[in-house]
């Protein structure tokens, strides 16, 4: 369904060194399926995700969708193509002033269509399947972020696309709430068959909800293996990253006699330390898989 070739995505900025965020990475995901993608802060799974609809056109390598080719499309045809991709932002990215119908029947307007009745009977029916048909005459503001959340995937499912591209969907929200929202992902993926792209750096999303995992660091895809992977006793990754993710809860040296390496200590004794730019995104990582709820 989603076809990634030798993909790159280099960023130039004047006066300083081009920065690879996604460096030769290729992937397939199979139509109907779920995609996890992890890895630490900075390691590109944003600009991955963000080449699948070409919000961020790659430099290199070759982008299709439903057996489309994006990358080779002009303006206008990739506009056309992008409404069957939905997105749901890091962050919720609504607009503010307009209440939550509002915000979901403009994504309708952007994809074209241009009958309001038409607009409305559909934002309802988006706001029905995550549950939040009290809160349709809203502003943002009053939305708890959970709702803000449900309210973001109503946007994305609105325009029935057949591809949903999800960056870190539940990373502010509570753990009770990230189970009803990983909720309503499995059950469009199911009931509309939709193929979900997930990226996340929490590991029990990726237990709870992907079929197919892939690990990045320093904009590469270093390891790929399937979600059940990680249900099975004995299971170990391949790369120390992996390894790393694997291990859950954070270890402190409280002791003081090692300061410096007190906070990056993985509780899996098996698990190797991955390279030493992520050192310090360690703690982050472990925090939101769960080890200080
Ligand atoms: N528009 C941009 N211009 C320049 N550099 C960028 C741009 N977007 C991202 N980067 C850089 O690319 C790298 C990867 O960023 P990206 O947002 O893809 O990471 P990420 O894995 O999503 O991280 P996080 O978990 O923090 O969201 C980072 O070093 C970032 O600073
Ligand atoms: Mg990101």
């Amino acid at each position: 369904m989603i076809s990634l070739t030798h993909v790159s995505t280099t960023f130039a900025a004047r006066g300083r060194e081009p920065l690879t965020a996604v460096d030769d990475v290729s992937l397939e995901v199979p139509r109907g399926s779920i995609q996890g993608i992890i890895g630490f802060s900075g390691a590109g799974k944003s600009t991955l995700l963000r080449n699948i609809n070409l919000l961020e056109r790659p430099t290199a390598g070759t982008v299709s969708v439903a057996g489309t080719e994006l990358t080779s499309l002009d303006d206008a045809a990739l506009r056309q193509a992008r409404h069957q991709i939905g997105m749901i932002f890091q962050g919720f990215n609504l607009v503010n002033n307009l209440t939550v119908a509002q915000n979901v029947e403009l994504s309708l307007k952007f994809a074209g269509v241009k009958d309001r009745r038409e607009r409305l009977r559909r934002a309802a029916e988006a706001l029905e399947i995550v549950d939040i048909t009290d809160k349709t005459s809203v502003y943002p503001a009053q939305l708890s972020g959970g709702q803000k959340q449900r309210v973001a995937i109503a946007r994305a499912l609105a325009t029935k696309p057949e591809v949903l591209l999800c960056d870190e969907p539940t990373s502010a929200l509570d753990p009770f709430t990230t189970a009803t929202v990983l909720q309503y992902l499995a059950d469009v993926n199911r009931e509309f068959g939709i193929t979900v792209v997930i990226v996340t750096h929490e590991m029990e999303v990726i237990k709870a909800l992907a079929d197919n995992v892939a690990v990045m660091e320093d904009g590469r895809v270093v390891e790929e293996f399937p979600a059940s992977e990680l249900r099975r006793e004995g299971f170990n990754p391949r790369t120390s990253i992996g390894k790393y993710l694997l291990s859950d809860g954070i270890r402190l040296d409280r002791s003081g006699e090692r300061p410096h390496e007190s906070t990056s200590a993985p509780q899996d004794p098996d698990a190797a330390q991955p390279g030493g730019t992520h050192r310090s995104q360690h703690t982050a990582l472990a925090g939101s898989a769960g080890g200080v709820r």
